[in-house]
């Protein structure tokens, strides 16, 4: 059997698969919530992850009656663009300021006037974002000084559990590439990133393809997790490349767009194409090289999770989704706009503020939760359309987080794209997709599009309605005109 964890926002999820591809057993422990201090910040602490993974690998060798020994090999997947910041003795320096902290906008633009924006580009093919995980890094050397200069080496979030897993300092080509320091063109960081600001190349961990064995499993996370010592660890991916891997998407044709805590419409590339604005990330996918184009919405499942916990507590996801279905498409001509971190695909605007825009006293709770999904679904859209804009054939949208478990938030994507959405048998994303780089990097299988095609099956397919089609095509023409609207406002907010 194989082992995939993955290190997500809410929780970490550790899963079981047979060579076959079928899964045996998964498990997931939940994290502690972000901590936001102030509006647009979030941290987590690594040291939490690290429970939560040991004990998501606890639970899913108990629930599948397997011992450490039955494990071939284990991929990690993890949030992105996290700063992980450990010290000369390994222990973390501070909570790591997540992928959706927003704080980082000065030293955003403090690197584009030192360096250029052209030169920037040339570096690692993608403008710096706050989310990325450079300006973070400059944040705390502008904010808490004493804590950058203890820092001996920076990690993304899964390769912090790798460190603790294996005691291996190491990352992969896919996660690495949403650093802002990693040359994603040659695949190897990027010196002339970390020397032109002054950084210590030596804080950088070693860099792997996502199949490519990392490490082993020390004796000491063998005792604690039940793994057995000396199981190979492969690189594994970010969420975003593994989820792909974990969709099939590892070819060009097919998209997939994955609803969790952000929403992430991703295609596969065979050469690096970027779009020149910068609106849509083009990162290593966890393909041995190949590429990947990406469109992200901040707060996508984020949205519903929002309502739910301040306006509905207490009820469930199922229950949401089957009163939006009670309302008409197009909500009654109520929009929301998802910007509740800041949005990056297709504004990178860290100050756009979310909302409803539209409301009448005749908008009923049906038709508020109906415009969440249909809101985050024109972001997707948004995403979507770039990414086709690349020249980027797309012949059918693979769904998969969360929010594509409901049948109803499918219809609605497919009735958004005007595109077929299709769902899989295994819809385990992120997790299942590290399970299978874990066999590729064992040798079970020759290269990550085998084992996909052994593994991987379509079960369902929902088309677009034309008549809900129409009325979305309108809808989101609407919704693209609220922003650049809004966009004058929101400083002052
Ligand atoms: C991708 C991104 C998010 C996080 C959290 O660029 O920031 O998808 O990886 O899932």
């Amino acid at each position: 059997m194989f082992l995939g964890i993955d290190i997500g926002t809410g929780g970490t999820r550790a899963l079981l698969v047979d060579a076959r591809g079928t899964v045996r057993a998964g498990c997931t422990a939940p994290h502690e919530e972000m901590r936001m201090e102030r509006p647009m910040w979030a941290e987590q602490r690594p040291e939490n992850w690290w429970d939560a993974c040991v004990e998501a690998v606890r639970g899913v060798l108990a629930s599948a009656g397997a011992s450490g020994g039955d494990v071939k090999a284990i991929g990690l997947s993890g949030q992105m663009h996290g700063l992980v910041m450990l010290d000369g003795e390994g222990a973390v320096i501070r909570p790591s300021l997540i992928w959706c902290d927003q704080r980082s906008q000065p030293q955003v633009d403090a690197i584009n006037q030192k360096l250029g924006k052209e030169k920037v580009l040339e570096f690692i093919a993608n403008p710096v974002l706050t989310g990325f995980t450079l300006p973070k890094l400059l944040w705390v050397r502008d904010h808490e000084p004493g804590a950058f200069e203890r820092m001996r080496k920076m990690l993304l979030p899964k390769d912090y559990i790798r460190y603790r897993l294996t005691g291996e300092f190491a990352s992969e080509v896919s996660d690495a590439s949403g650093t802002a320091v990693f040359d994603v063109v040659n695949r190897r960081w990027s010196h002339g990133m970390m020397d032109s600001l002054g950084l210590d190349r030596a804080t950088l961990p070693a860099v792997y393809e996502s199949s490519e064995v990392s490490g082993r499993i020390s004796a000491q996370a063998a005792a604690l997790t039940g793994l057995a010592a000396g199981t190979p660890v492969v690189g594994g991916g970010g969420d975003q490349a593994a989820s792909a891997v974990g969709n099939g998407i590892v070819a060009p044709g097919i998209v997939s767009c994955t609803l969790g805590t952000s929403g992430v419409v991703f295609a596969h590339m065979e050469q690096v194409a970027y779009d020149a604005p910068g609106r849509v990330h083009t990162f290593c996918h966890a393909v041995t090289g190949k590429w990947h184009v990406m469109g992200v919405t901040q707060g996508a499942g984020l949205s519903l999770q929002w309502l739910r916990n301040q306006l509905m507590p207490g009820v469930g996801y199922d229950a949401m989704t089957e009163e939006a279905a009670r309302a008409p498409a197009g909500s009654q001509g109520l929009y929301w706009l998802p910007y509740l971190m800041g949005e990056r695909t297709p504004h990178l605007d860290a100050g756009a503020r979310g909302g409803w825009i539209g409301l009448t006293a005749k908008h009923t709770r049906a038709d508020l939760i109906r415009s969440v999904i249909e809101g985050v679904s024109y972001s997707q859209k948004d995403c979507l359309d770039i990414i086709e804009e690349l020249g980027i054939r797309v012949a059918s949208v693979r769904a998969s987080g969360g929010g594509a478990r409901s049948p109803f938030w499918r219809q609605v994507l497919a009735d958004v794209f005007g595109k077929s959405v299709v769902t899989l048998e295994t819809q385990e994303g992120s997790a299942y997709g590290a399970a299978l780089l874990a066999m590729v990097g064992a040798g079970a299988y020759a290269s990550v599009p085998e084992v996909c095609q052994a593994a991987i099956r379509e079960v369902d397919s929902a088309g677009a309605r034309p008549e809900e089609a129409r009325i979305y095509a309108r809808g989101h023409g609407v919704y693209r005109s609220l922003y650049p609207a809004l966009r004058p406002i929101y400083p002052a907010m």
